[in-house]
């Protein structure tokens, strides 16, 4: 699936980058120069009119990523819910529902902004912990397909919100199967002592509280055991945990209409060897038919993120100063953790890459590697902490140069914020050869327009 650009195919590219590239993006030669592109766009041509930091999104690998999913469920009854939390830009989520999808939604304001992009409600579930009062109202009001409800407590308030309407709230409830996912802590969420869903020993008993429930349509059971998994054997324990539970509820007259498997499918930022759909909902579909026989009459529902968004985005910054101190070499850019949280938050290794490198002037019998400095590249925020890549090999960088962060697709601009009073960046997304602005560079006016200087105290 990966578009490889082999040293043959391009002679005059630095071996370090003659390796596989997420789809999409590639070198050109341009003159004395290669050019990174995504699609049809020079990425260094686009920074000269919309400025860096900028976030770009390719539309045909998302196109690509989404329908990799459907397809590998072509022949079963299903359902792919994007998990918005992971781009949740307009365009983004617009394309999506074109193709099909359905959305997993964490908020009211994720609902708003699937039903701004054309989504459907009867294609959302709603997943989450906490969700309140309010967005348990607006959700029903919407008429989604489900919430996916995580303590009995919940079930509780969503009850008595439908019986105050006059409605029947169609509910699935989370299982927490009690798997290690095998990633970083902070996005593993199927383990006991973790915060999510009831424990399948329980699962019973709350089945039997919600089915007597009259403002209440029991629908579906859930899980979802964490996110960036990269083994995906560990998706089978998850699913004969939940296949557990499904034969106690069949056995006790409860009849499900589907099972969601949540997201979590891991993708390669660097290094790693990522699973694609197709091997993931094999193993989980033939591990579903080994512990319930008459598997085929649920719909399924899958929740994928990052696998679908991830790799289509890039964050590109600019070069302000290089400097040394001690023995680190740092490149200082302009873009920082308020930007992309992911290296601070969970030590994530995104792969750094220059837009533009010029033909090696070499000797023939120089080698690659002498040429090669190794950079910390870190932003403009005051802490330590702030970096987006670590002890990064690459040619020379100079103040001005463009670099790309790769994998920037999903749980990028989402989790941005506006920490050292820092506006957002731009988000654009390119097509073929076209290109367009999907969110606006944010402005300082933005940063202060809801604040107000007390002068009476
Ligand atoms: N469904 C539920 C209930 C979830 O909590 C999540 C992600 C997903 C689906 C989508 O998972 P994905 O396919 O994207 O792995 N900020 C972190 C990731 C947090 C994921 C939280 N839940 C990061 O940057 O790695």
């Amino acid at each position: 699936m990966s578009f490889v650009l082999s040293p043959a195919s391009s002679p005059s590219l630095p071996i370090s980058l003659a390796t596989s590239l997420p789809d999409a993006l590639h070198y050109q030669q341009k003159q004395q120069q290669q050019q990174l592109y995504l699609e049809e766009h020079a990425l260094s041509t686009l920074v000269q009119q919309h400025g860096t930091p900028a976030y770009v999104y390719s539309r045909s690998a998302i196109i690509q990523a989404y329908t990799a999913h459907a397809q590998a469920f072509a022949s079963e009854k299903h359902l792919i819910c994007y998990a918005v939390k992971a781009n949740s830009n307009l365009s983004v989520l617009k394309l999506l529902a074109d193709l099909g999808a359905g959305f997993d939604i964490v908020s009211y304001g994720e609902l708003a902004r699937v039903l701004a992009a054309g989504g459907t409600p009867d294609k959302v579930v709603f997943s989450g912990v906490g969700k309140t009062a309010h967005e348990i109202r607006q959700a029903l009001a919407t008429g989604i397909k489900c919430f996916n409800a995580e303590s009995v407590a919940e079930l509780g308030l969503i009850h008595e919100i439908a019986l105050d309407m006059g409605k029947k709230a169609p509910v699935s409830i989370r299982i927490n199967p009690d798997v290690d996912a095998g990633t970083h802590p902070y996005i593993s969420t199927g383990l006991k002592e973790n915060k999510f869903g009831i424990p399948a020993a329980e699962a019973l008993s709350v089945y039997r509280y919600a089915r007597q429930l009259s403002g209440m349509a029991v629908q579906g059971i859930d899980c979802h055991i964490g996110s960036q998994i990269l083994n995906i054997a560990v998706y089978a324990d998850a699913v004969r945990a939940v296949a557990a539970v499904v034969r106690q509820l069949e056995a006790d007259g409860i009849q499900l209409h589907h099972i969601n498997f949540g997201g979590g499918l891991g993708i390669t930022y660097d290094q790693e060897q990522a699973a694609d759909p197709q091997q993931l909902y094999q193993l989980i579909l033939h591990t579903l038919e080994q512990e319930l026989p008459d598997a085929q009459k649920y719909q399924l529902i899958f929740e994928p993120g990052r696998s679908i968004t991830g790799n289509a985005g890039v964050l590109l910054t600019r070069v302000l100063f290089t400097k040394k101190n001690g023995d680190r070499e740092f490149a200082i850019v302009d873009a920082a953790m308020n930007d992309l949280l992911r290296p601070s938050l969970y030590q994530a290794q995104h792969r750094v890459i220059p837009c533009v490198i010029p033909l090696p002037k070499k000797q023939p019998q120089q080698k690659e590697a002498d040429h090669l400095c190794t950079y910390d590249i870190v932003g403009p925020v005051c802490e330590t902490g702030d970096y987006l890549a670590k002890n990064c090999r690459m040619h020379p960088v100079h103040p001005g140069d463009i670099l790309a962060v790769l994998g920037a697709g999903a749980y990028g601009f989402v989790m941005a914020s506006n920490y050292n009073s820092r506006p957002r960046a731009i988000e654009i997304m390119v097509s073929g050869a076209r290109h367009a602005v999907v969110r606006e560079r944010e402005q300082i006016a933005d940063l202060i327009c809801q604040e107000h200087v007390v002068t009476d105290f």
